[in-house]
């Protein structure tokens, strides 16, 4: 293993009923609350009411910050960030997945910072230190894991980057995680969101060193819950045990656990935020279109973990082949279990125009990490592969 330090400041409190039962005691030291939402899907499911009662019976001043798009913008979060400086709030209490809690981090750091927090942070990590205003979550869809990291992707619209900055100090205070609450996420967006889960382990174990390390074994370990449970809650979206491990595999992909002692990929995320930053493209949509031609083209550099991916995670026996055939027998099961699924696999589909993708490819990060380090032309190449 590599070294590390490890640390995660978040207080999870999983299960049916966690927030009836512990959300007043959470927010007990806070008077005036900015309550983060999207675009309603709170409202139509009762989870509005039910905080709202929570809140209300502990005669909390609510302050409401709705609206909150997928892909959050640097726009909102200047909106955010001028509601909780008016209004003096000491809490932010977001509800939702990625995109509210993203963009509720993003606040919680500006309302407490005079200059530009895109310029100073988003563009050039590193150079702030200061506490966040206290910021609590309740997660409603499975997915990004931003529960329990201090990752923040956002938007700027007008500069066209999307990109994610991890600062310890925006770890939530505490996450509320109710898989009961996913039960009225969409179709298309709880199994969007599990590949979104799925990405973030293939991403950590895509990567060196690929001795015996205990990170490689759980992230096997998850793997096979993500797919098993995916499979299930498409069955039965109201199963309860499928959409629990769900949740926790979300978590656990992103909370750091998984990746101490590794190096970390993260490439096909470069490649689709920028996807993302030029279409608004759904973001487990876009990796999912990204990462079987991207596998495709970097297999060779990592091969011994290419095949045990095969062997461990979709248990194919070698049946005479040898390392490259099961290599590439690994990479067409997670090609065939995206078709399954009904994912996008063009990136047509999303809504990028043949024109678009050299502009995008230039403007995508390279990773440190991969076994492959991509050039621009190699990433455009690999968006022609997949265009239609
Ligand atoms: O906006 P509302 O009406 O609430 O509807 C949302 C939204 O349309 C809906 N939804 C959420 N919970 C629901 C529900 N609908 C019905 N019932 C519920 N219980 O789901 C839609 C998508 O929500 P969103 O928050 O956008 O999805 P997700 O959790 O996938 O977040 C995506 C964002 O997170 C970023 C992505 O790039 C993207 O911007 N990421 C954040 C990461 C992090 N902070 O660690 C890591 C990821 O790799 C990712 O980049
Ligand atoms: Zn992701």
């Amino acid at each position: 293993m590599n070294n590390f330090i490890f640390q995660n400041a978040t207080k999870v409190y999983f299960g049916k009923g966690c927030v009836k039962e512990y959300l007043s005691c959470l927010t007990k030291s806070a008077n005036k609350i900015l309550l983060a939402y999207g675009g309603g899907s709170i409202k139509r499911n009762g989870i509005y009411d039910e905080v709202i009662g929570i809140l209300k019976e502990t005669n909390k001043t609510i302050i409401e910050f709705s609206g909150i798009m997928a892909n959050p913008t640097y726009a909102k979060v200047q909106e955010g960030a001028k509601l909780a400086k008016e209004n003096n709030v000491d809490m932010i209490l977001a509800i939702g997945g990625g995109s509210v809690m993203d963009c509720s981090k993003a606040v919680s750091l500006s309302a407490r910072y005079e200059g530009d927090i895109w310029d100073d942070f988003w563009a050039r990590p590193g150079i702030i230190d200061f506490e966040p205003l206290p910021l609590g979550v309740i997660v409603t869809v499975a997915g990004t894991g931003s529960e329990c990291n201090g990752g923040a992707v956002i938007t700027n619209e007008v500069k066209k980057i999307k990109t994610g900055r991890d600062y310890p100090k925006l770890n939530p205070c505490f996450a509320l995680m109710d898989p009961t609450y996913t039960y009225s996420v969409p179709a298309k967006q709880m199994i969007s969101g599990s590949f979104d889960i799925l990405s973030h382990i293939m991403e950590t174990y895509f990567s060196e060193p690929n001795e015996d390390n205990v990170s490689d074994d759980i992230m096997e370990a998850l793997m096979r819950s993500v797919i098993r449970n995916l499979r299930s809650a498409i069955h039965n979206p109201k199963d309860y045990t499928a959409r629990s491990n769900l949740m926790w595999d979300s978590t656990m992909a992103e909370n750091r656990i998984i990746k101490m002692g590794k190096k970390c990929d993260f490439e096909c995320h470069n490649m689709e935020h920028q996807l993302g930053a030029y279409t608004d493209c759904n973001h487990g949509c876009g990796l999912a279109v990204l990462h079987p031609v991207y596998y495709r083209h970097i297999y060779k550099a990592g091969l011994p973990k290419f095949v045990r991916f095969a062997e461990k995670v979709w248990d194919i026996a070698r049946e005479g082949r040898n390392d490259e055939e099961l290599a590439l027998a690994g990479i067409d099961a997670l090609a065939d279990f995206i078709r399954e699924i009904g994912l996008p696999t063009t990136l047509k589909e999303l809504g990028a125009t043949r024109e678009q993708l050299k502009e995008i490819a230039d403007s995508c990060g390279i990773s440190m990490g991969s076994y492959k380090q991509m050039t621009p032309q190699e990433i455009l190449d690999i968006f022609e592969e997949c265009y239609e």
